[in-house]
C-alpha cells in the first residue's frame, strides 16, 4: 500500500524474495461453493487464453520483486505501455503491472470502467491515501480462479507520469481507486493473497489449485464481473 520507490536506479539487481511458499498444497474443507464460471463466447476465450499465457502466475518470482523506477521515456516505453494495455483489454482484466508480464519496470495500466480509456501511470507514487477503509471483492490475472475480499483505501491521490512522460496528478475514489492499489502493491512484489487473513488465503489457494485443473472453468482475474465496485 506505501508507493516505496526506493532508490533503485536503472541498474538496480532484482530483489528475488525467499521461495514463496504459496503453492504448498493446503487441505481445506469443500464447502464454499467456487464461483459461477461465466460463458466466453469462443473467439472471446481464445484470446483471454492467448494473452494469459503471458501473464505470469503465482510461484514466479519475479511477482515477489520490486519493479524499478523507469528513467527514459522514449518509444520503448510507448510500445511497453501499448503492449500491456492490449494484452489487459485481451485478458478482460481491469489493470496490469509491468512485473506480472516480468519486466521490472514501475509502469501500469488499467480501465477500471468499460467506457473508461486505458490509462498508464509510469512510476506512480500514493501521495495520500484515505483513512476511511473499503472491503472489496478483488481477482488477479497472476491467481487464476482466486478472488478475495480485500480492505482498500476508499480515496488516493497519485502522482505519476503518462508514458510520454507528462506529470499526471489523480485523486480517484472507490472501484478505481482499488485498482490502482492492487496495481502498485504489484510493482513492489506484494499480491493480493498479503493482505488477506490465513483462512482466506488457504481457500484461495483451493480454488487456484481447482482452476489449474480445470482452466476453462475459471473466471478471469481481474475482471469487472468479479469485482464489485
Ligand atoms: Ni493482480
Amino acid at each position: 500500500m506505501t508507493a516505496d520507490d526506493g532508490t533503485a536506479g536503472a541498474d538496480a539487481s532484482l530483489e528475488l524474495p525467499e521461495p514463496v511458499s504459496d503453492e504448498a498444497d493446503v487441505e481445506v474443507d469443500r464447502e464454499q461453493d467456487a464461483p459461477e464460471p461465466e460463458e466466453l463466447d469462443e473467439e472471446t476465450r481464445a484470446r483471454r487464453d492467448a494473452a494469459l499465457r503471458f501473464v505470469r502466475k503465482l510461484g514466479d518470482p519475479v511477482l515477489r520483486a520490486t519493479a524499478v523506477p523507469v528513467d527514459r521515456f522514449d518509444d520503448e516505453l510507448k510500445a511497453e505501455v501499448q503492449r500491456m494495455g492490449e494484452l489487459m483489454q485481451d485478458a478482460l482484466g481491469v489493470g496490469l503491472a509491468a512485473t506480472q508480464i516480468g519486466v521490472l519496470h514501475r509502469v501500469l495500466v488499467y480501465k477500471a470502467y468499460v467506457d473508461d480509456p486505458v490509462v498508464a501511470l509510469v512510476n506512480p507514487v500514493l501521495e495520500w491515501a484515505s483513512e476511511e477503509m473499503e472491503p472489496g471483492n478483488e481477482g488477479c490475472l497472476s491467481l487464476p480462479g482466486v478472488h478475495v475480499e480485500v480492505e482498500r483505501h476508499a480515496q488516493v491521490r497519485v502522482r505519476a507520469r503518462n508514458e510520454t512522460g507528462r506529470e499526471l496528478e489523480l485523486e480517484v475514489e472507490g472501484f478505481e481507486a482499488r485498482v490502482i492499489q492492487h496495481e502498485v502493491d504489484h510493482l513492489n512484489g506484494v499480491l493480493i493473497l498479503d493482505r488477506i487473513s490465513r483462512e482466506a488465503r488457504k481457500e484461495a489457494m483451493r480454488a487456484m489449485r481447482e482452476a489449474r485443473e480445470q482452466p476453462h472453468e475459471s473466471v478471469p482475474a481481474e475482471t469487472r464481473s468479479a469485482d464489485a465496485a
